[in-house]
């Protein structure tokens, strides 16, 4: 019988790590979803954020064994990680541990992506923050005058 899966893409497609959500709302929570044209199929990544460093990570994949496994591992290398660190997650690594065939590159590709716009809607939420802090101060300080 021809096997069209690895070992570890099944092993993460029978027992995938991290699946969840988290409020998308939480301004500690950077989320993504990123969609493969080619195929329709649908990843969502989620991660927590605490002093730079992913402390939480979930996510939540429509689509084939390949993305699924690929998103599952993605999640296992962020946890614990800076983010700069998960921002050097790339996909031929996660293809390569998985065995991925070339067909099935694009699907690694959604889970890097899905981390690097999880990490950029993150960075953008603290950015606004930071801008709204510096406003109220603003008002403050005018008033106070
Ligand atoms: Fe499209 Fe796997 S076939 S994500």
């Amino acid at each position: 019988t021809k096997r069209y899966y690895h070992e570890r893409v099944l092993d993460h497609y029978n027992n995938p790590r991290n699946i969840g959500s988290f409020d998308k709302k939480s301004l500690d929570v950077g989320t993504a979803t990123v969609g493969a044209p080619a195929c329709g199929d649908v990843m969502k990544i989620q991660i927590k954020v605490k002093d730079n460093i992913v402390v939480d990570v979930c996510f939540k994949t429509f689509g084939c064994g390949s993305a699924i496994a690929s998103s599952s591992l993605a999640t296992e290398w962020c946890k614990g990680k800076t983010l700069d660190q998960c921002l050097e997650i790339k996909n031929s690594d996660i293809a390569k541990h998985l065995s991925l065939p070339p067909v099935k590159m694009h699907c690694s590709m959604l889970a890097e992506q899905a981390i690097k716009r999880a990490i950029y809607d993150y960075k953008l939420k603290q950015d606004k923050l930071n801008e709204g802090a510096s406003k109220d101060g603003l008002i403050e300080t005018q008033l106070s005058m």
